[in-house]
């Protein structure tokens, strides 16, 4: 698909990954991106600065649970791609309340999918073969790692988490609404991603603001699980190409080669803190504190982007260290973009431990 004189939604546009999606698209390309958002506690529109005057650009307060409400987005504004975004997205949300997971993962998915499903029916055949609709998922749909090897295309979906299980059977139902209705569907699976404009529940803006704020860090377990992070601009990016002119009914796995420890996470954060905001009481590394594990946690993460360097030529800009002191020094600089979160009643408080 081109992107010029498109019409784009992306849904979940007002959370991490979604805002990252929206500022590169109307930062790079002429489409027209409708954010779609039912506005949770984990979505905020002060991720996108400066598109109130941006004429490519329109915001709909809306449930992917809501069908007719998506029929009426859909008439409106005809649009020539879906991005899905939408997500109940923390594994540890998903332990204590897995149900919100199961309605805006699974029905939300299968809603917008009918939706997508009956505007596609309704196009002329040009712009049928125009249209994509892009699911963006997660490598935890594939369980957990041993020491070796990485998770590709063709790894067995193995989720652990009520959150991942949610992810997999997301992705199932986009698969078959291609299989069946041959509605022209693309999967994305990528591995964690970090960087500006994160929720402050996840690890990495959660350990710069208590590091900042001098309270303790709690590493879950002995803190040796490991994730491959990826800088939420090389995502976006890997989602506009994809989009563009990735082959419809195929999957592709997104991730950053950068596997690390919690553990070396933690304590580059703190190293770094100590750089850029020295703090009076002395080095952070002494906030860490081990705290019991999450039930269920994956050992190891690690993704084979290599499907998606070599057919789409794509290739991550970001290596965990230049990627990890960016996002540092934005959340020391854009403090006013998370204290107002604070504000909002977030306590940042410990959750998921199934009791
Ligand atoms: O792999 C992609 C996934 O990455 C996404 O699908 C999820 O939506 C996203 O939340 C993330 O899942 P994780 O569970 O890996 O992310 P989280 O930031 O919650 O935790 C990262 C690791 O850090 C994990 O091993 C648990 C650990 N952790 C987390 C927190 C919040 C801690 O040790 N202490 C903490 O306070």
């Amino acid at each position: 698909m081109h992107f010029k004189a498109s019409t784009i939604f992306v849904t979940g546009g007002a959370g991490f990954i979604g805002s990252a999606v929206i500022r590169h698209l109307l930062q790079n390309t002429h489409a027209r991106v409708v954010n779609i958002d039912k506005l949770t506690y984990a979505a905020n529109l002060n991720s996108l600065p400066g598109t109130n005057e941006n004429l490519n650009y329109a915001f709909e307060q809306q449930c992917i649970c809501d069908g007719l409400g998506l029929r009426r987005l859909f008439e409106k504004y005809q649009p020539d791609a879906v991005m899905n975004l939408a997500a109940e997205s923390h594994v540890d949300r998903s332990i204590d309340g897995p149900g919100e997971f199961i309605q805006t993962n699974i029905v939300g998915t299968f809603t917008l999918l009918q939706e997508a499903l009956r505007h596609w029916r309704s196009l002329s055949p040009e712009k049928r073969e125009q249209f994509r609709f892009l699911h963006i998922s997660t490598d935890e749909v594939f369980g957990s790692l041993g020491d070796d090897g990485f998770f590709t295309e063709i790894t067995a979906y193995a989720p652990n988490s009520p959150y991942s299980a949610s992810k997999a059977s997301s992705d199932h139902l986009v698969r078959a609404w291609h299989e069946t209705y041959d509605l022209p569907t693309l999967i994305t699976n990528c591995s964690n991603n970090y960087g500006p404009y994160h929720f402050p529940e996840k690890l990495i803006p959660h350990m710069i603001i208590k590091g900042l704020a001098g309270e303790p860090l709690p590493v879950y377990g002995d803190g040796k699980n490991i994730r491959d992070w990826l800088y939420v601009e090389d995502h976006a990016k890997a989602l506009a190409l994809v989009l563009a002119h990735g082959v419809v009914g195929e999957t592709y796995n997104v991730g950053g080669r950068n596997e690390r420890t919690n553990l070396h996470v933690v304590e580059s954060i703190c190293d770094l803190l100590d750089h850029v905001a020295p703090s009076a009481t002395g080095a952070r590394r002494h906030l860490m504190t081990f705290v019991a594990d999450r039930p269920g946690h994956d050992r190891r993460y690690a993704i084979d982007a290599s499907k998606l360097e070599r057919e789409l030529g794509w290739r991550a800009q970001e290596n965990f260290e230049s990627g990890i002191e960016k996002t540092v020094r934005w959340y020391v600089d854009e403090q006013f973009w998370w204290r107002a979160i604070l504000e909002r009643g977030y306590a940042a408080k410990r959750v998921g431990l199934n009791q």
